[in-house]
């Protein structure tokens, strides 16, 4: 087994010529724009920006927005490149399938997976939270052992079974939906930013970086891995605060990521990709960073909410329809979220099914729909049932391990891909290659090994997997490896057997 064998770019973008795996191109710039911003300003801005500024980080959780965005930045310049270069679906896997080799595609692929699973699932138990929230205050209580936190979390399942079937029907007519809920949660971002602006108490401010100390929050387990090699013991804000405050919100800008997963279906992936990709991000870091600073003005990070910090800054200066509004916000606004991750989970595993490194018969594609419905099914099954069951934030920190650790790799193919294939089309290029992909990558790997030990243990477990999937199964069916075409009798017997 050639563990280094590529898949030619041609070959990719022949691929999604075949008529009954190819999809329909139908988005714009500024759909892309609005798919990115759906998907990225979500639970981490809702939910976890009080978490850490209560834990981790105090007022300094601005830096760590910035810190993070910068991170983002880098490896967003990336995925323009990768995807202006090789429009394809599939994301970060395409491309390093295109550069990296099968191997490192498949790890990407599979990395992939566990961020827009886990992704889409840990949102919609966000969004069963704010549900909660929302309905309690006109005075409808669910019960606690299906609502959630509780033995089975049935808002979150019920939202993603109807968002699967959404996606199922067909991605222009979500990007319709989309577009009204993305307007609507700009719109609570905004009015958190502009409301909470008479509120600031310019004392919150200070201590800006609090001292470092010990906290119940971290102990040996879940302390930052990088901390852990060194020795020292667990200990929360100051600098390293701020560090490892990046690595956990990073997870508000994870998604601009997702958009590249659309490219086959864009119309002029060449220049519209780099720029839904980039806009994404920039319209991101700046709301983050307005909604940072106003909210730990408002409240001191030591009285901070760590579930709801949004909304509670308000019922703390006493406008409860102020927070009641933007816990409405919050629900419209994770929606858009989960919808995105879904879709996102749909087209990597679509992109790696076409290629034969999971089953091929998964990849066909519904003859009115011209969605993968098939996928579609199996995703909305699986992130419903995770959403469903799985303990309240356990899930987090892995899909920014997941997403950074994909990061990396993408990160480090641009000089690669440029290497091998001078010839392509670019029409992004990254400023200062190979030095910017380089720093990119250190930067993903240093915010990794600012995440928990338990994350770690959990990552490589989900990685050794994955190994073994490939090297049993995977490997010897790749369509590189074996040299088939997606063969028409195959498509017939397909057709005929289901
Ligand atoms: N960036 C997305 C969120 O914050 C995943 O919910």
């Amino acid at each position: 087994m050639d563990l280094l064998r590529t898949k030619s770019v041609e070959q990719s973008i022949a691929d999604t010529d075949e008529p009954e795996y190819q999809l329909k191109k139908s988005l714009s710039a500024l759909d892309l724009t609005v798919f990115g911003v759906g998907v990225v300003i979500g639970a981490g801005i809702f939910t976890l920006t009080g978490r850490v500024a209560h834990t981790m980080t105090g007022p300094a959780i601005v830096l760590s927005f910035v810190l993070a965005a910068i991170c983002c930045a880098l490896a967003a310049m990336c995925y323009a490149e990768f995807a202006a270069s090789v429009p394809v679906s599939g994301s970060a896997y395409t491309f390093s399938y295109a550069s990296l080799g099968e191997f490192f595609a498949w790890i990407i692929g599979w990395d992939l997976i566990l961020e827009m699973f886990l992704g889409a699932s840990v949102v919609a138990q966000g969004w069963s939270a704010y549900l909660g929230v929302l309905l309690e205050n006109f005075g409808i209580v669910i019960p606690p052992q299906i609502a959630y936190g509780g033995m089975i979390d049935l808002p979150a399942v019920v939202l993603v079974c109807v968002l699967g079937m959404l996606v199922a029907v067909g991605i222009k007519e979500s990007m319709r939906v989309n577009m009204v809920l993305v307007g609507l949660k700009l719109f609570i971002v905004l009015f958190v930013i502009v409301a909470g602006l008479q509120f600031i108490n310019p004392a919150n401010y200070t201590p800006f970086v609090p001292e470092p100390q010990a906290t119940e929050t971290l102990t040996g387990w879940t302390q930052p891995l990088l901390q852990a090699l060194g020795g020292a013991a667990p200990m929360a804000f100051g600098w390293g605060g701020v560090v490892a405050g990046a690595s956990l919100v990073f997870f508000a800008y994870i998604g601009f990521d997702v958009v590249a997963t659309t490219a086959e279906e864009t119309k002029r992936p060449q220049r519209d990709l780099p720029i839904g990709i980039i806009a994404t991000l920039v319209i991101c870091t700046v709301l983050y960073c307005a909604v940072a600073l106003v909210v730990t003005g408002m409240v001191s990070y030591r009285d901070l909410d760590p579930a709801a910090a949004l909304a509670n800054a308000f019922v703390f200066h006493g406008q409860g329809w102020m927070a009641t509004l933007i816990s409405a916000g919050a629900v419209a606004g994770l929606t858009t979220v989960v919808l995105t991750l879904l879709v996102g989970a749909t087209r990597i595993i679509f992109a790696m099914s076409r290629d034969n490194l999971l089953p091929m018969s998964l990849a066909k594609v519904h003859p009115t729909h011209r969605t993968p419905a098939r996928i579609t099914a199996i995703v909305t099954v699986v992130c419903a049932l995770i959403a469903g069951l799985t303990p309240v934030g356990m899930l987090e920190e892995m899909v920014n391990i997941g997403t950074l650790s994909a990061f990396v790799l993408v990160s480090i193919g641009i000089p690669v891909l440029r290497h091998k294939r001078p010839d392509l089309p670019r029409t992004f290029k990254v400023p200062f290659s190979p030095v910017l992909p380089i720093v990119s990558a250190l930067i993903c790997l240093y915010l990794m090994l600012n995440l928990s030990v338990e994350t770690w243990v959990r990552f490589l477990v989900w990685l050794a997997i994955g190994l073994l999937i490939y090297f049993v199964w995977s490997g010897h069916h790749s369509r590189v490896q074996t040299g088939t075409e997606l063969p028409h009798d195959l498509k017939k017997a397909l057709d005929e057997n289901h």
